[in-house]
């Protein structure tokens, strides 16, 4: 069946994941709230970016997107059908579509396997290829991604961290997947072989038209490979819209924080230059109102008792009781 042209290949509406943690022997189980209500759209051949700082519930998000865990509340939509509700065979032709590509491509690959075995395996689970053929493939995807014949015969410990990560996004790629979850895929390397494995990624999209959620702590990565952005702020969003009005014109003042902090990006003069105050709070016990309020330069008194909605404006959304009203 083909996707009506209006659907999006990846939707998520008000995702939750909520984790039970123990708080000592005889206290009740507390929640963390990694994700609280968080609703995005992918288009196909599109290129998400999810920011916001350590511990703001990114690669929660991840493992949702990859059905690696199952959302506690909210719909997730894969090519146009509820996760929750897809038949098992229906869930065998989802989940091939999406694949990830992880942050360390030291521990993310099998040390005991040669290259051209780590990439023959999803062929070989997956589908019904001989062995030749299954080689071929292999081979062909090793010169995609920039690796020499020659590197078949070869073991992980062998390479560098950006060779590494190349076999990572080869072996993600050997099952034509429609969306790569890539949970910030360049933070481990060099800042020299960043680039190259961006580029790397920005070509095979070209190519294959695949769609990326592309999660990342660095905004000048973001400012790269994305056509859209989602900020996350504990667990929610706090602004998403188009990159180049997020980056233009950030109306979240936390947004604002972020992009200030980012040292290679250069500073417009029109933009705020707002010092973070503060930790990112636990999510066992999120602030009332706006998470935000606490920290924020541009606070009020509404701002902690009332929590903001994401609202159009200016091109994107955003979550903010001040948006419009602060100097930009
Ligand atoms: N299995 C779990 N049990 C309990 N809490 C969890 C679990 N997984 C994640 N969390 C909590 O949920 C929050 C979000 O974690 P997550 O790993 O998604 O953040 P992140 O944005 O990916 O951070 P980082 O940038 O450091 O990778 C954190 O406070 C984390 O401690
Ligand atoms: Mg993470």
């Amino acid at each position: 069946m083909n996707t009506p042209l209006t659907e999006p290949l990846l939707e998520a509406r008000n995702l939750v994941k909520h984790y039970p943690v123990a708080q000592g022997l005889f206290k009740p189980k507390a929640l963390a709230r990694a994700l609280d209500g968080v609703s995005f759209r992918l288009a196909a051949g599109g290129s998400l970016a999810v920011v916001g700082e350590s511990g703001c519930g990114k690669s929660t998000l991840a493992r949702q997107v990859t059905m690696i865990e199952a959302p506690t509340a909210g719909e997730l939509r894969v090519d146009g059908l509820d996760v929750a509700q897809a038949s098992r065979e229906e869930k065998k032709r989802l989940r091939p579509m999406v694949q990830m590509v992880f942050q360390n491509p030291y521990a993310s690959l099998n040390p005991r396997k040669k290259i051209g075995a780590l990439l023959d395996e999803p062929l070989a689970i997956n589908t019904a290829l001989g062995k030749a053929e299954r080689r071929e493939r292999v081979l062909a995807m090793m010169e995609r991604v920039g690796l020499r014949p020659e590197h078949y015969a070869r073991y992980p410990h062998m390479f560098s961290g950006g060779q590494r990560q190349r076999v990572a996004i080869a072996r993600a790629l050997m099952l034509d997947p429609r969306i790569v979850v890539a949970d910030e895929p360049v933070s481990a390397l060099d800042v020299s072989v960043q680039a190259q494995v961006l580029n790397l990624l920005m070509d095979l999209q070209e190519q294959t038209g695949v769609a990326y959620l592309f999660i990342s702590h660095n905004l000048a990565v973001v400012r790269h490979i994305a056509d859209q952005v989602l900020v996350m702020y504990l667990g929610r969003v706090v602004e998403s819209g188009p990159k180049q009005a997020i980056f233009d014109r950030p109306q979240h003042p936390y947004t604002r924080v972020l992009l200030a902090a980012t040292p290679s990006i250069e500073a417009g003069g029109h933009r705020l230059h707002v010092p973070i105050r503060g930790e990112l709070p636990s999510p066992l016990a999120p602030p009332p109102g706006c998470a935000f309020h606490r920290r924020c330069p541009f606070a009020i008194d509404r701002c902690a008792i009332e929590t903001p909605l994401l609202a159009l404006h200016d091109g994107r959304l955003a979550a903010c009781h001040r948006v419009g009203t602060i100097d930009q």
